[in-house]
């Protein structure tokens, strides 16, 4: 038989899945890690920690499937998306990784706009400088840590410093390179124009790859440490989004994806290159030879709904413990008491600021309209439709770009949540469909490596045959109606509010 193996190295863990050639999972393994704030706004992962769970989980899906490791055909790498990794010229980690939902680098995008020139940068990268891009962490390290910059002699992402540690190859593909800002979009290579402008040496960076070739091959003591067999192939893979849009099969026009996972985006293909000129959202290559991708992303998506049970649902957290369910479930089941529009509470998920629509570090969570008649329960449920309306924002964008969407794919952890998806149909006013598997990302990494071992002649043809839909959820006119009202007043709420935040923050740093 053959099996293909995913590895994502997520935000809260990575997840390791064995899949067959049809797509279905054989056996998967979580190893989870912790995710640093050293200060409000700060975000930081050790990469060591990225690697001994991949080390762990493959072990696991090895010995729990109890497929030979020559049956392995293919592996494929997706992962967290910008993450800093810096490595010295003995391949140590230089310093903790600074991920994709840090802040601190407003300064440093201001540096780079500057050098590159707005119009320049956006027509090369497709993209405004951004906080959560690896460019302005590069940026960050140069001016704060010089000490640490000069000993630098790789700049890495998260899934390709794993790559690293599994092959021996320092390499990236277009999908995840395209989110450090230093790729030319169209041309789908590193831009010296960019680069020179920014000071950063091209030698530091990655050899770029298709995500469906062949970057290398597990190495002699990557196959002692995890079983795998020695020389299996690993493919390019994809940045998370990307992988986990080939595992939803978007992968043509008019198919889009809403994935609720730490952070939240709607992902939609593009067989050109389409760039929204207010920056709101982003234009990537997609893990799809000559195909690009755009997608809106809310930072605080699941990281919401996780930030409200870890903090005011004890209790539901000890009885889900108590009957071996999910506290998530018991969490929706209090939702669904409250109405849609929660009698006129709305929460702004904006708590490690935002992406689109307002590319705003400085904009913080918020609770608006709370009355004494208000309860947890409904504070919970405008917590799931804060984050829907912030989807909302991401999907009209790319609607107004004049891209098709005629079927949304609901996915991630919050794709789960058939109550999470109604909302989503009832406030984009479209069919939801959910498909035969959830496992995103590293389903789309482990196709990716299907085609890169030549088991399926492309990735459309890897989509075919491993994804089916299973469930269509309608949206419900009346609750679209009460939506419609209370999105309007959220996004009035931002606007009221831009000017405070900013402020808020500048008090914060004052103090510390
Ligand atoms: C995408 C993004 C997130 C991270 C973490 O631009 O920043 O999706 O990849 O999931």
């Amino acid at each position: 038989m053959a099996y293909l193996l995913g590895i994502d190295i997520g935000t809260s863990g990575t997840k390791t899945v064995l899949f067959d050639t049809q797509g279905n999972a054989v056996a998967s393994a979580l190893g989870e890690y912790p995710l640093y704030q050293p200060q409000i706004g700060w975000a930081e992962q050790n990469p060591e920690d990225w690697w001994s769970a991949t080390v762990n989980t493959i072990k696991e899906v090895i010995y729990k499937s109890g497929v030979k490791a020559e049956e392995i055909k293919g592996i494929g790498l997706s992962g967290q998306m910008h993450g800093l990794v810096l490595l010295d010229k003995n391949n140590k980690v230089l310093r903790p990784s600074i991920i994709w939902c840090d802040q601190r680098t407003g300064k440093e995008c201001e540096q780079i706009t500057e050098l590159v020139g707005k119009e320049k940068l956006i027509e090369i990268t497709a993209n405004p400088a951004l906080t959560g891009f690896t460019a302005s962490k590069v940026m960050w390290v140069k001016n704060h840590e010089p000490e640490i910059y000069e000993k630098v002699a790789r700049i890495l992402l998260p899934k390709d410093y794993v790559r690293f540690m599994l092959t021996g190859e320092f390499a990236t593909e277009v999908s995840d390179a395209s989110g450090m800002q230093f790729l030319n979009i169209t041309e789908r290579n590193w831009s010296d124009e960019v680069l020179s402008k920014l000071g950063i040496d091209k030698a530091l960076l990655p050899k770029v790859y298709e995500s469906q070739e062949v970057s290398g091959k597990i190495s002699s003591i990557a196959s002692k440490l995890t079983g795998l067999f020695e020389g299996t192939p690993v493919v390019g893979g994809g940045g998370d989004q990307a992988a986990g849009a080939v595992g939803n099969g978007i992968v043509k026009a008019g198919i889009v994806s809403s994935t609720i996972g730490t952070s939240g985006v709607v992902f939609a293909y593009t067989d050109k290159v389409t760039i929204d000129p207010k920056g709101r959202v982003h234009t990537f290559c997609h893990a799809v030879p000559n195909t690009w991708h755009v997608m809106g992303v809310t930072q605080g998506a699941g990281l919401s709904l996780k930030w409200f049970r870890d903090n005011f649902c004890m209790a539901e957290k000890e009885t889900a413990e108590l009957m071996e369910i999910d506290p998530y479930y018991l969490m929706d089941r209090q939702a669904e008491k409250v109405k849609p529009g929660c009698d006129g509470l709305i929460y702004l998920p904006y708590l490690m600021g935002e992406r689109t629509p307002h590319l705003d570090p400085d904009a913080k969570g918020v609770f608006f309209g709370l009355s004494a008649r208000h309860t947890k329960r409904d504070m919970l449920r405008s917590v799931m439709e804060g984050v829907a309306y912030s989807l909302k924002d991401c999907m009209e964008i790319i609607k107004e770009m004049g891209i098709e969407v005629n079927e949304v794919r609901a996915s991630g952890g919050g794709g789960k949540s058939k109550l999470w998806r109604q909302m989503q149909a009832d406030m984009f006013n479209t069919n939801i469909v959910t498909i035969n598997s959830s496992e995103g990302p590293a389903l789309g990494a482990a196709l990716l490596a299907g085609v890169g071992a030549g088991i399926y002649s492309s990735v459309p043809e890897a989509c075919e045959t491993a994804i089916k839909r299973v469930s269509t959820q309608q949206p419900n006119s009346e609750n679209t109606t009460v939506y419609n009202k209370y999105y309007s007043v959220y996004k009035d709420i931002y606007i009221s509010l831009k000017t405070q935040f900013k402020k808020i923050n500048e008090i914060y740093n004052e103090k510390i």
